[in-house]
């Protein structure tokens, strides 16, 4: 269904066409992620930025699994680094990371809520893309961590800022000093994983089940939310409240405003059509 060809991705929507799946394809390698993997990531979603009918994203590693059950285990090890840069001059490894950081801040700030469903390895760069998705979704099976200690380098895909405004400064020193496998459920109890579920149907059921509750939402509130939880919270409470009422009168130019009053006046379903 997608209309551009990607070498480490596969696009779908869901039958209702509200949400789509980006599925992250090289089993092989766990899915492990180079700067192509993550600017498909970023340009699948681009796709579907102005499409008001997909009104979610799910990112998740491919269902066919050849090996290992993986979300990604990180930056691509095997993966020469990019055209005409050099892995002994250090600045070019600043420049390599600086495009990756790019991909990832877009996906951060992609407009519509991002679901990262997570079942299996989640480490180094994986584990830093699941921090720049909004909700995350893991099986009791999943592992996420930094193991990149052990290869004598660091999470520098942002892991070492997200991950410890996330779950606090102790918790990500140790993770970044011992590369400390972090089960699903520590991460449920540290305020990263959103869901946690069993792995099989029970997963792809919670997937759905979420995906499609943001796929029928009122976009605009949705992005609001997303800029003002987000970003929001960066800032001073005064400086956030204020960014929130500002967000709150452009959210009502939306017809999504008028149709949920609407439809709880009349009492009958909502169906927002995601009016921007
Ligand atoms: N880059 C490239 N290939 C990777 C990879 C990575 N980050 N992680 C796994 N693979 C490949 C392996 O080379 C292996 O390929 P092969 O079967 O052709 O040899 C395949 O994926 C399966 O991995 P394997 O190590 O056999 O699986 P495992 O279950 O025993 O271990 C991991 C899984 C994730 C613990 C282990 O593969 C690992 O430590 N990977 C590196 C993780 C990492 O350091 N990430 C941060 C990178 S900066």
């Amino acid at each position: 269904m997608s209309e551009k060809k990607f070498e480490h991705v596969e696009v779908e929507k869901n039958e209702e066409g509200n949400y789509a799946v980006i599925s992250i394809n090289r089993p092989d390698k766990l899915n492990a992620l180079t700067t192509q993997t993550l600017r498909e990531i970023y340009e699948a979603m681009e796709q579907f930025e102005l499409d008001s009918s997909v009104r979610c994203i799910v990112v998740r590693g491919t269902k066919n699994v050849t090996k290992k059950a993986a979300f990604s285990a990180g930056a691509d090890l095997a993966s020469p680094m990019g055209k005409g840069m050099k892995p002994n001059i250090p600045v070019h490894w600043t420049i390599s990371m600086q495009q990756k950081h790019r991909y990832y801040s877009l996906i951060e700030q992609f407009p519509k809520p991002v679901i990262a469903a997570v079942d299996g390895y989640a480490f180094g760069g994986g584990c830093e893309l699941t921090l720049v998705c909004d909700i995350i979704i893991a099986t009791k099976r999943s592992f996420f961590g930094f193991p990149e200690i052990a290869r004598g380098i660091f999470p520098g895909n942002g892991g070492t800022q997200r991950m410890a405004r996330r779950i606090g400064v102790n918790r990500a020193l140790n993770m970044c000093y011992f590369g400390e496998r972090v089960s699903a459920e520590k991460m449920l109890e540290w305020g990263h994983v959103s869901y946690l579920c069993d792995d099989g149907e029970e997963f792809e059921k919670l997937v759905h089940e979420k995906a499609s509750w943001l796929g029928n939402g009122p976009t605009t509130s949705l992005l609001i939310i997303k800029k003002a939880v987000k970003f929001g919270t960066q800032a001073s409470i005064e400086i956030g409240n204020q960014f929130e009422m500002l967000g709150f009168g452009v959210n009502s130019g939306s017809s999504d405003v008028n149709e949920g009053i609407q439809a709880f006046l009349k009492r009958r379903e909502t169906k927002f059509t995601g009016g921007m």
